[in-house]
């Protein structure tokens, strides 16, 4: 099992379905209120560099039921905000704290903080990937359907951190994914290539239709990320038909799930109407950022 927790594709399928598992044991034994206090007395320390509501409120929340403390650091207010050193912060970190969560802009600062860190470092999103969101998208995928094999998933939008993320779970569990993007809005080159070398079933499109259609899982995500605002407008022209609506929901599966990471602009990657309509599982999705969370904490944290 791997120390940390930065990538879907750094796990075995075996490792994230044991996470699966556990995260449906805390999830039951929280909703009938019986204790799960596996972290207890044990530190969490986030490191926030971007905003946040569900990581932040998930984490802190989940490291509160497990019995310990979780402590939400804005980097600004830190000495890393006035240029400490990565690896100076991190090993001072691990000395005070059990594991340490951390969002950030470049993924090679959660990989420098792994490398000097001997306490667990989880990934709560950077530019290139978003991994506990996508555990918790799967885990609500199986609550929904089941399982999560044997489905075909789609991705319609940009090809961001959350696309990338997508795309590693699809070549680490082995699902069908199809990704319709605009052409300058691909996901990755260096994910995509991984993720073929590990023989993913990817479709790249730069149409929403082909992507949609026969689907049983629809995904999206804002047009612009966080750190692009600037370029909100040059995206809402180049996004123009890459929405989720009534009209591409016909195209899928009767019975497709639609999800968003959230946060939402409404009317712009997906409409209103979908977002609350009958096959929309974005707030259980929402929802089981604490559960999976839990788990993936007590599988790297326990002692
Ligand atoms: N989905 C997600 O990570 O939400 P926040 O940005 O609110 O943490
Ligand atoms: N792609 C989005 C996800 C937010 C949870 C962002 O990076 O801003």
């Amino acid at each position: 099992m791997n120390k940390d927790f930065l990538s879907i594709s750094d796990w075995s399928v075996e490792d994230l379905e044991k996470i699966f598992t556990l995260t449906a044991e805390l999830k039951q034994k929280q909703k009938e209120g019986t204790p799960h206090r596996l972290l207890e007395g044990q530190t969490l320390g986030m490191i926030f560099e971007k905003s946040s509501t569900r990581t932040r409120i998930s984490f802190e929340v989940g490291m509160y039921q497990l019995g310990g403390h979780a402590l939400f650091l804005h980097s600004g207010n830190t000495q890393m905000g006035r240029g400490e050193p990565i690896k100076d912060t991190a090993r001072v970190m691990a000395r005070y704290c059990d594991g340490i969560m951390i969002r950030t802009f470049s993924h090679a600062v959660v990989e420098e903080f792994a490398q000097h860190s001997y306490v667990p470092i989880v990934n709560g999103l950077t530019d290139l990937c978003h991994p506990c969101q996508v555990m918790a998208d799967l885990f609500t995928v199986i609550e929904h359907k089941q399982d999560y094999r044997n489905l075909k998933y789609c991705w319609i939008g940009d090809g961001n951190n959350m696309a990338n993320s997508w795309i590693n779970a699809a070549a680490t569990f082995g699902f069908e994914l199809r990704v319709a993007t605009p052409a300058n809005y691909q996901p990755n080159a260096e994910v995509i290539a991984k993720a073929r070398q590990a023989g993913v079933k990817l479709l790249l499109t730069a149409d929403p239709r082909e992507a949609a259609a026969g689907a049983d899982v629809l995904n999206t995500d804002v047009w612009a990320s966080m750190g692009q605002e600037a370029e909100q407008l040059e995206r809402e022209q180049a996004f123009k038909g890459f929405q989720i609506n009534s009209d591409l929901l016909k195209l899928a599966a009767p019975e497709a799930v639609v999800m968003h990471c959230l946060p939402a602009h409404r009317d712009e990657e997906i409409t209103d109407e979908v977002m609350e309509g009958p096959q929309s599982i974005i707030f259980d999705e929402a929802e089981n950022r604490l559960h999976v969370q839990k788990a993936i904490l007590a599988t790297l944290m326990a002692r």
